[in-house]
C-alpha cells in the first residue's frame, strides 16, 4: 500500500523566535506544499528518496590548467531534512506500538531549510502518511504534538508553532504553555496578498536559535525585553488582522523586523528585500523563519508585480503566496 499526504509550508506574520520562549505568534499555511509518500515494505528497512527540495545540488570549481576540483555540496541540508524523516517514524511507531519498514518519497514546491516551515511540513506529512500506512487515523492535535516531538527532538529546541500551522493550515494565533499550546484559528475577513522573497540560507534553524540563546545569556533584560515587545507586537497585529487593517499589520511587521534585527537573525540580503519591498509599496515586510538568510514576506495588496521585481532587483527569488492555505492532507492510498 501507497500512502500519498501534503503539508503545506508557513511564514510567520510576527512573533517567531519569541514564541520559543513562550511569547505568541501569528502565523499563515501557504499556497506552496511539500508531498511525502510512504509504501510498506516487506523487511524493516527505511528508504527515503528526495526528488526536489529546491536546495542548490552540487558546485563544482576547477581551475584552468589543473586537474583539481573544488566540490561543494548542500549535503549536510539534505541530511538535516532526513534526520526529520527518521525520527518522525521513530516516534510514530512508538506511539502506535507498531511499525513497518517503509520507503518514503519526499517532493516539495517550496525550498527546503529556508525559513517556511519544511522541516515541520517533513516531520507532519511524515507521520501523517505513515500512521495511515499502519491503519491509524491520528486527530490533527495529535499529529501536531507527535510533529513537535520530532521538531524538538532533532533540533534541541522547537515551540509548536511550525508543526501546528502545517497540520491545521489557515491562519492561527498560537500561545505556547507549559502543557498544551493554546491555539486559535481566526477566521479572517480579509485577504493576505503577500509576496515571499527568497535568499539562500548560511545558517540552520538550530545555529540562529542558539544565536539568541547566547544572546539572551549575556543580555537577559535587553533580550527579554525585545521578547517581550514582540509578543505586544503579536497581540496588536491579531487585533488589526481580525478588524481587517492591514495597514497596522502591516506597520507591525516592521516593527518585528527590526526586533528580530537586533536579536542578530537577520542578514544583509534579508535587510535589502525587506527595505526594497518597502519602497515598492509593501505596507509591511519582514524575514521570516529563523533568518540568517531564508525567506522574507511582504505584506502589499495591489502591489504584488513591483514587490516582486524590488525583491529581483536586490537579487532575492520572489514568489506569490496565497495565505491561509490547508492543513496537512491526504492526496491519495493505493493499494
Ligand atoms: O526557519 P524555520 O522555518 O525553521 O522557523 C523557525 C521558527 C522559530 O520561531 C525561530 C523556531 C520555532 O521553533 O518556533
Amino acid at each position: 500500500m501507497k500512502v500519498t499526504v501534503s503539508a503545506p509550508g508557513k511564514i510567520t506574520l510576527l512573533g517567531e523566535h519569541a514564541v520559543v520562549y513562550g511569547k505568541p505568534a501569528l502565523v499563515s499555511a501557504i499556497n506552496r506544499r511539500l508531498y511525502v509518500a510512504v509504501e510498506g515494505r516487506s523487511d524493516s528497512a527505511i528508504r527515503v528518496s528526495a526528488l526536489d527540495l529546491h536546495i542548490p545540488g552540487l558546485i563544482l570549481t576547477f581551475k584552468e590548467g589543473s586537474k583539481d576540483y573544488l566540490i561543494e555540496t548542500d549535503y549536510d541540508r539534505i541530511v538535516d531534512a532526513m534526520a526529520y524523516v527518521r525520527k518522525a517514524i521513530e516516534i510514530s511507531s512508538k506511539h502506535l506500538a507498531s511499525k513497518s519498514g517503509v520507503n518514503v518519497t519526499i517532493r516539495s514546491e517550496m525550498p527546503v531549510g529556508a525559513g517556511l516551515g519544511t522541516s515541520a511540513a517533513i516531520a507532519v506529512g511524515t507521520i501523517s502518511a505513515y500512521t495511515r500506512l499502519l491503519g491509524h487515523d491520528l486527530d490533527p492535535e495529535e499529529i501536531a504534538r507527535l510533529g513537535h516531538m520530532t521538531e524538538l527532538s532533532v533540533q534541541g529546541a522547537a515551540s509548536p508553532m511550525d508543526t501546528a500551522i502545517s497540520t491545521m493550515g489557515g491562519t492561527l494565533f498560537i500561545r505556547p504553555t507549559s502543557g498544551k499550546p493554546k491555539i486559535e484559528k481566526l477566521r479572517l475577513g480579509v485577504g493576505l496578498p503577500a509576496v515571499v522573497g527568497y535568499t539562500e540560507r548560511e545558517s540552520r534553524t538550530s545555529d540562529l536559535l542558539k544565536r539568541v540563546k547566547v544572546l539572551r545569556e549575556s543580555t537577559p533584560k535587553v533580550v527579554d525585553s525585545i521578547m517581550g515587545t514582540i509578543g505586544y507586537a503579536v497581540e496588536e497585529g491579531k487585533d488589526a488582522l481580525l478588524r481587517g487593517d492591514l495597514e497596522v499589520l502591516g506597520r507591525l511587521m516592521n516593527v518585528n523586523h527590526g526586533l528580530l534585527e537586533a536579536l542578530g537573525v537577520s542578514s544583509k540580503r534579508l535587510n535589502d528585500m525587506v527595505y526594497s519591498s518597502r519602497s515598492a509599496g509593501a505596507l509591511g515586510s519582514k524575514m521570516t523563519g529563523a533568518g540568517g538568510g531564508g525567506c522574507m514576506v511582504a505584506l502589499c495588496p495591489g502591489r504584488e508585480d513591483k514587490v516582486e521585481i524590488a525583491i529581483r532587483v536586490v537579487g532575492g527569488e520572489p514568489f506569490r503566496a496565497a495565505l491561509s492555505g490547508d492543513g496537512v492532507r491526504m492526496e491519495s492510498a493505493e493499494k
